[in-house]
């Protein structure tokens, strides 16, 4: 990395040598196995046409399965990359902006270039202005997180990673063994793949620092909670923290559906109070969504704006309301999907419809990776929330209570084994309807647009109800 060491004094005449001799061109490689292998690779593939028929195959698999056929320019360029190798340059860059004009006008190139807008829409901080008056240009760099369950984990292993210093705390000692072992194992993942160095391991585990009660979280910039769905515990850890807060700490939680201001009802401070909702994988999901209350400062409301943008998520400030935006969205489609189930068309159609439709997992794998007991626990509140418009099948109650819930206990909608997906399981139906259950085929074009519409009407009432500022948002 570094040519040479020097007194600053002739710093800067070694420099200028140094860029006036030019970069040393590089030694021709000797002749090795190594250049004889390449060669080799090089006759068996591009030279000849049978070897890039199969690397063709092979580069179109590739990307099939990573979008699903959903993407035409990815197989567009591989058309231009193809065709190339047989024709002349010119002829092979005309081919290029021919294909590429062809893809400026699809529905595909529109929505993408609508997404960009709105996530570059995003990245502005509605709250910059208040913020800085109260702390410059500083942002949060000491966090405190309550609960080192799944959410709690991730959210101080993302931060960590951004090196951002986290306190987290949780008197399950088990919990805190898992949540290191889960970031080392991130870190390590990151080490092997050459996007960290070894030693940097180490130092990004250690700003993590777990603990069993909230000694230290005095002097937080934010609380993060992360603990049970459950409401007097959330209040209880709202005012263990307000009991020592400094009076520019903000408190955050990551509920999945609770409105913040029950949270936040018996607060001594509410102004200070805000919902910061990840998504589980805290390490993969980009998204943020930051819940403020009427109460909510806006000071405290860039607080977490800042923290969000450090772990590079992607950010949407929504007004609280019960399941805010996307807990609520998602729920009225999961329901839809409970309701076609009840009503008797199978497992693998409904994931099926919905996976051809475009979304990532179906609507039945997305109950048993969230988790059978969260899942309808939303539904729930939900329902109470909205008992006009949702409505659940009577059989999940039967689900719940039979144990299952769902990938994290091996039992669910499917089967697994070993931690693997196997299949759906058959016993489901009997819980479902007991015996008035019978098989019904629905077209998936039906399955689709029934839990499509119903997600896309929610989305508009939100925006109409001024929980989302913005369509942009909703998009993202
Ligand atoms: N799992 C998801 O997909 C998901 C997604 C978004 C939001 N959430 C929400 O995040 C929260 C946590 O969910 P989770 O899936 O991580 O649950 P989890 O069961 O994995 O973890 C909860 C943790 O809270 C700890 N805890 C309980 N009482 C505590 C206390 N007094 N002090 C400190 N720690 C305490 C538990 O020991 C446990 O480790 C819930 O509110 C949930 O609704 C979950």
């Amino acid at each position: 990395l570094a040519d040479a060491a020097v007194h600053p004094k002739i710093l800067e005449s070694v420099a200028l040598d140094f860029a006036r001799k030019g970069k040393k061109k590089p030694k021709k490689a000797a002749f090795s196995t190594k250049t004889i292998g390449k060669e080799l690779m090089h006759f068996a593939t591009e030279a000849n046409p049978f070897g890039r028929a199969i690397v063709e195959k092979k580069a179109r698999e590739a990307v099939d399965k990573n979008t699903k056929g959903f993407y035409p320019a990815a197989y567009k360029a591989l058309e231009a990359v193809f065709a190339a190798f047989d024709r002349k340059f010119e002829k092979g860059l005309e081919l290029e902006a021919k294909l590429f004009a062809e893809l400026a006008f699809t529905r595909e190139s529109k929505s993408l270039i609508h997404l960009f807008h709105a996530t570059t829409a995003a990245k502005r901080n509605p709250y910059a202005e208040a913020g800085k008056k109260e702390f410059g240009d500083s942002a949060p760099d000491l966090i405190g997180v309550v609960g080192s369950g799944f959410m709690g984990a991730g959210i101080a292993t993302v931060f960590a990673d951004k090196d951002v210093r986290v306190m987290l705390s949780d008197p399950n000692k088990d919990s805190t063994k898992r949540a290191m072992a889960g970031a080392y194992k991130y870190f390590m993942k990151k080490v092997k793949r050459g996007r960290l160095k070894p030693f940097e391991l180490q130092t990004k585990l250690a700003h993590i620092s777990p603990g069993a009660n909230m000694q230290g979280f005095a002097s937080a910039d934010i609380v993060i909670e992360a603990v049970f769905e459950d409401l007097g515990l959330k209040q209880e850890i709202l005012s263990q923290a307000e009991s020592h807060a400094h009076p520019r700490q903000v408190f955050a939680s990551n509920t999945s559906a609770l409105p913040i201001s029950r949270i936040a009802a018996k607060a001594k401070n509410p102004e200070r109070v805000l919902g910061m909702h990840f998504f589980s994988p805290v390490e993969k999901m980009p998204l943020l969504e930051i819940v403020v209350t009427d109460k909510t400062a806006d000071w405290a409301a860039d607080r977490a704006f800042r923290a969000g943008l450090k772990m590079g998520k992607q950010i949407i400030v929504v007004k609280d309301s019960p399941g805010f935006y996307t807990t609520r969205a998602l729920a009225f489609f999961l329901a839809e999907a409970s309701l076609l189930l009840e009503e008797g068309s199978n497992i693998e159609e409904i994931d099926q419809a919905l996976t051809d439709f475009g979304f990532p997992v179906g609507p039945i794998t997305l109950m048993d990776e969230v988790g059978i007991d969260v899942g309808i626990h939303v539904l729930d509140e939900m329902r109470d929330a909205f008992p006009e418009r949702v409505k659940l099948p009577h059989g999940l109650d039967a689900i719940q209570k039979s144990g299952r819930l769902g990938r994290k206990n091996g039992k669910g909608f499917f089967t697994y084994e070993d931690g693997e997906k196997v299949g759906p399981d058959e016993s489901i139906y009997e819980l479902m309807g007991e015996d008035k259950r019978t098989y019904k085929f629905v077209p998936a074009e039906d399955i689709a647009d029934r839990c499509v519409f119903i997600f896309v009407n929610e989305t508009i009432r939100c925006l109409e109800e001024g929980v989302l500022n913005h369509a942009y948002d909703g998009d993202i």
